[in-house]
């Protein structure tokens, strides 16, 4: 995507509010950009930089009695990689509609093999479990969540929390354009790929064409959500010594935050929610009132602004709608914030009057507000929905709590993991044997010590390895590009990327066709000579590796990364590599070969897994066995590293804290350590 850049940002304490940006190409494609770099005033987002957040974000898709078709045609644009998190308070009874929605979103995730959420509003449980937790501010008096789609949004922050991910981003379901609603979850990616402090908040500015339909509607949402902002910009001037007009989006429905950020805030009931989020925003972080949080303090909030291209068209619901429930409430907000000064005031309870919305000295109606979702006591919430999990699950088995304590598990012995490469440690660096090794393998795997393959090797030529030695354990294929996690291994459900037969797939790389796209253009770049696998005969690797035949195959079959070849003198290896880095990808050297990818790398990986495991053990303790450089991180992210020996009886020159080095080479380092770790 291309968005204008070098937009004024207005500062207010800690808080930055960046002027709209205006989207100008909706996908940059892959190619990769010459040193001129782009034009000035212009920035390209990468479509690795989007996916890396969509994969961090969930999707609140709040409904409340929509139509059915306008609902799935708003699921057909929800990005892939994004959670979606449905929160329904539609009518239930005889005519079920909630259930039509559950079926609706059950079909859409079997066919596109994805999982979801869904829960009702009013769901007992969930009422019992709020109250559970002492989040009682959003209840009514019989202990059920209260109506609203602003409740619905903080379900949708509470649940997308607890689901371990980082960023929530709301959008209606009465939407009619399934193309703006996957537009506006590239926003937000893109939005919090140029925010600089991880406490943000990116809100859409919709475009839209009157001629399309309802100019009489658009002209009233217009003026509203002009009023807001007028009213909302006149209190930033008041408190500061210049006239702003920075806020734009007052109430800007569909927009997005990082959880961080999204857990501080207070919310207020009703269509005020959004501007009320501004208010909190300020109140908090603007430098008003002394700031309390000194993180937030020192990081600062951004609020980025931008402006969509696809038409916003949605379900009317009349003028009365757009005055009482919307322009009202947003007014109130601004009005009761112990912020908003006397001019202000008197200038909205002027405006309220003349439109016949309060009666002349009439009282500006206070909203209700709910304190922030981080006042909940999360670990009681988890504890107290798990039970419940699958019934707001899609597809059932899939149901996921990263997060969630699963302290009835937990064993007072601690649990042993062992993390290892493969090439040049559990298997001999010239003959591929891992004969040395067996013995003690046999033992680890008697003493219930899971074995976890990370390695460059695909997942194909992985499988054949932990086949022939009867491991089932998770594995990193492919330099932590991906995480493979066979289906019932944990008992507890996480978030994965997708469902390859009996497997969960955690992917942090980016697709094997974007990195040759890009080294295409490496051969025309640089003197050295660049042969990657991909443009080899399974013949030809098996000659270049020692592989046979099958296996050389298999290590063709790459989803995330590219083995490459490069030969030349020093000077011209060093400058294909700087090559690669400024085409924007990373390389690892693993003996003979370099690995290029982005995105995951094997310490990302191992800390991912270790987090898994933490949750089904309770505390564990990690050893980490490794040859190479390329084993570096993953070695830094475990609790005992060991290094093995290569050719020649000689450690390589790898640089880690408290790296143990075993003498033995490849497998019988790894036999040696294996043994040590039984004894221990
Ligand atoms: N879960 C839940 N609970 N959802 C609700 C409820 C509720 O009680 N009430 C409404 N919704 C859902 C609707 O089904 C729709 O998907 C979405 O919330 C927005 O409701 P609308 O009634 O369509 O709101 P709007 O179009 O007038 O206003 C929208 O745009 C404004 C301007 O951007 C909303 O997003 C406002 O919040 C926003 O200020
Ligand atoms: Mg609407």
């Amino acid at each position: 995507m291309r968005i204008e850049s070098n937009k004024p940002i207005e500062h207010l304490g800690a808080v930055r509010v960046h002027d709209v940006r205006r989207l100008l190409e909706l996908d940059s494609g892959t190619r990769v950009q010459t040193m001129t770099g782009e034009s000035i005033g212009i920035q390209r987002i990468d479509r690795a930089a989007i996916a890396n957040v969509q994969q961090r974000l969930a999707i609140v898709l709040p409904v409340k009695d929509e139509d059915l078709k306008v609902f799935e045609g708003v699921l057909t644009g929800i990005p892939n990689d994004c959670l979606m998190i449905v929160i329904s308070n539609s009518q239930r009874g005889e005519i079920d509609d909630f259930r039509k929605e559950q079926d609706v979103l059950e079909r859409f995730c079997n066919t596109t093999k994805r999982s979801a959420l869904i829960i009702h509003q009013k769901d007992r449980y969930l009422g019992e479990a709020l109250a559970n937790c002492r989040y009682t501010e959003i209840l009514d008096e019989n202990g059920l969540v209260r109506s609203g789609k602003s409740e619905g949004m903080i379900i949708g922050i509470l649940l997308a929390l607890l689901q371990g991910k980082d960023y929530v981003g709301f959008i209606d379901t009465d939407n009619y354009i399934p193309g703006a609603v996957w537009e506006y979850a590239q926003h937000y990616a893109l939005g919090f790929s140029v925010a600089d402090s991880p406490y943000a908040m990116v809100r859409i500015l919709w475009r839209y064409n009157r001629k399309l339909s309802g100019e009489f509607y658009f002209k009233k949402w217009g003026r509203v959500s002009e009023i807001t902002n007028k009213y909302i910009n006149n209190f930033i001037s008041t408190k500061g010594k210049f006239e702003t007009e920075i806020i734009k989006t007052a109430n800007a429905g569909e927009h997005a935050m990082s959880l961080q950020l999204a857990t501080k805030l207070t919310y207020a009931t009703g269509y005020g929610v959004e501007t009320q989020e501004l208010m909190s925003i300020f109140e908090q972080f603007g430098g008003f009132l002394p700031i309390e949080d000194e993180v937030v303090a020192e990081k600062g909030v951004d609020i980025v602004q931008t402006e969509t291209i696809n038409p916003h068209m949605h379900e009317e619901r009349g003028e009365d709608h757009l005055i009482q429930d919307m322009l009202v409430p947003s007014l109130s907000v601004i009005y009761h914030s112990p912020l908003c000064q006397e001019t202000t005031k008197q200038l909205i309870t002027k405006h309220l009057e003349e439109m016949d919305c309060i009666g002349s000295g009439g009282e500006v109606p206070r909203l209700r507000i709910i304190p922030p979702p981080q006042t909940a006591d999360i670990q009681k919430l988890a504890g107290a929905l798990e039970e419940h999990l699958s019934d707001y699950y899609i597809p059932k088995e899939s149901a996921m709590l990263p997060r969630w304590p699963i302290t009835s598990r937990k064993t007072r012995q601690v649990k042993k993991v062992i993390f290892t490469d493969l090439d040049g440690t559990l298997l001999h660096p010239v003959s591929y044997s891992y004969a040395a090794a067996l013995d003690s393998l046999r033992s680890l795997q008697q003493a219930g010590i899971p074995i976890i393959f990370c390695s460059a090797k695909t997942m194909a030529e992985q499988q054949v390895y932990r086949q022939e030695l009867g491991i089932q354990d998770p594995f990193i294929v492919e330099n932590g590009a991906a995480i493979i996690v066979p289906k019932d291994y944990f008992r507890f459900s996480f978030s994965f990327s997708k469902i390859v037969d009996d497997d969960f797939l955690i992917e942090l790389g980016i697709p094997y066709q974007v990195i040759m796209n890009k080294l295409e253009s490496l051969h025309d770049r640089c003197e050295a000579k660049i042969t990657t696998f991909g443009n080899l005969t399974a013949e030809e690797v098996a000659k270049v590796t020692g592989l046979n035949l099958m296996m050389a195959g298999l290590a063709k079959q790459r989803d995330y990364s590219e083995t490459v070849i490069i030969e030349g003198t020093k000077r011209q290896i060093e400058s294909a590599l700087s090559s690669i880095n400024e085409m924007g990808l990373k390389y690892t050297f693993g003996g003979k070969f370099y690995e290029v990818y982005d995105g995951g790398d094997k310490g990302r990986a191992v800390k991912l897994l270790v987090e898994l495991f933490k949750l089904s053990f309770g505390d564990i303790y990690t050893i980490g066995l490794g040859d190479s450089l390329n084993d570096v991180e993953m070695l830094a992210a475990v609790d005992l590293p060991v290094l093995v020996q290569t050719v020649n009886n000689r450690w390589n020159n790898v640089k880690v804290k408290n790296l143990k080095r075993v003498i033995g080479v490849g497998p019988e380092g790894w036999s040696k350590a294996a043994s040590e770790l039984l004894g221990s």
